[in-house]
């Protein structure tokens, strides 16, 4: 047998391989300098303490850690999430990491067809999930200039705090009409927050979860925030939606990891993740400076790039006319990577710009990485 075609279901052939990880096969990335990936620094893993909060999980909880658990997530977890965000815990679940979340919300709301709203960028993950379920994808600014011609919008998936790739945060302003265009248009609201605990200047804006519980899924994630080797993350929700939610998981993985609950209770509970995010900002605050800096002193003008409050990623635009995926295997040969900025739009435009992730590479190398990025833009401009 070779051709398997005819067993796959309908949904297969909407597919669609992720396309940074299939680039990133053909790179070794500890052999160039690398401002691509979106990875945390393993400078704030508890590398060190690892072995206790094990030991203590252990001694408090011994097999139970590792039986299966309810679906929901372990009560212990799921009460510390309760207690930080002030939700019900009928309003909770926990998941096997945000991007199952993401998932999750395809697989509850979505329809062949339906139309899913976005910022235009945004995360490649959430366009791969939501088009394996066949959605649409129409930007908020196309539904905003006319509704009528956008089909049957299910939800507006949205990044407010930090985005990945842009770095933007949405003011508060626009979190109010998001919820009013939604109220209206009677559609759902996702807002996807992996970074909103990163932030290094400014205030907290609240969440739209805060401003139209009844509309919105809130999805959060330890990936950041713990270590995204665990794979947990939580989801936020109208009641009757945690209950699709809930069944829906019990046919996915029955549970969530039991194990990395518990370390991830522990981690919480006795107060080292605070400790932990203090650390992990300050060090993310000065990687954020000196690229800033290093961009201000090296690029060619022509070149424009986002200034996050908080988060890993910087969004640059660059002339019309460069193309960073057509250049993009020169770039490698010239020692860099970047994310080419058309993945994470999803009419694959903007082929002008890059995002840039700054937690990843070490401090030091920051300053020799934008040089080799400014002196292969200006060959991409032509002015070298
Ligand atoms: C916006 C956004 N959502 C979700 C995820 C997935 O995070 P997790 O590791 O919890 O699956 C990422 C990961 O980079 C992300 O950038």
């Amino acid at each position: 047998m070779e051709d398997y075609g005819r067993f796959f279901s309908d949904d297969v052939p909407a597919f669609m391989p992720s396309p940074t990880r299939e680039l990133f096969k053909k790179v070794d990335i500890s052999k160039i300098y690398s401002l691509a990936g979106g990875f945390p620094s393993p400078d704030t893993f508890p590398t060190g303490e690892m072995a206790s909060i094990v030991s203590e999980v252990m001694e408090t909880y011994g097999a139970k850690a590792m039986q299966y658990g309810g679906t929901q997530g372990v009560p212990e977890l799921v009460g510390e999430i309760c207690r930080r965000t002030g939700e019900a815990p009928q309003c909770i679940q926990v998941t096997t990491s945000s991007q199952q979340g993401i998932d999750v919300c395809g697989r509850i709301f979505l329809n062949p067809g339906d139309v899913v709203l976005t910022e235009n960028p945004t995360y490649l993950g959430a366009i791969q999930s939501f088009r394996d379920y066949r959605a649409s994808f129409r930007t908020l600014d196309e539904f905003r200039a006319d509704p009528g011609s956008c089909g049957k919008v299910k939800f507006a998936y949205v990044i407010p705090d930090f985005g990945n790739p842009s770095g933007a945060t949405m003011t508060l302003e626009q979190r109010q009409e998001l919820v009013d265009l939604a109220r209206r248009g009677d559609f759902l609201i996702v807002e996807d927050s992996p970074y909103r605990a990163l932030r290094y200047e400014g205030t907290d804006v609240p969440t739209i979860r805060s401003l139209a519980p009844e509309r919105t899924v809130h999805l959060c994630s330890f990936s950041k925030i713990f270590a995204p080797a665990f794979r947990l993350g939580w989801m936020e929700a109208p009641e009757e939606i945690i209950q699709k939610v809930y069944i829906c998981k019990q046919a996915l993985d029955l549970c969530p990891p039991v194990f990395d609950q518990y370390l991830a209770f522990n981690w919480m509970s006795s107060g080292r993740l605070d400790t932990n995010l203090e650390k992990a900002k300050a060090l993310y605050r000065s990687k954020r400076d000196i690229l800033l800096d290093e961009l201000g002193k090296e690029m060619p003008s022509g070149a424009t790039w986002t200034h996050p409050q908080g988060g890993l990623f910087i969004f640059v635009t660059l002339p019309e006319g460069c193309d960073t995926l057509a250049m993009y295997d020169q770039a490698i040969s010239s020692g860099i990577a970047y994310v080419p900025g058309s993945f994470f739009f999803t009419d694959a435009s903007h082929r002008n710009t890059m995002r840039l992730n700054f937690s990843y590479i070490d401090s030091d190398k920051i300053g020799p990485a934008v040089k080799l990025l400014a002196a292969f833009v200006r060959k991409m401009m032509g002015t070298d």
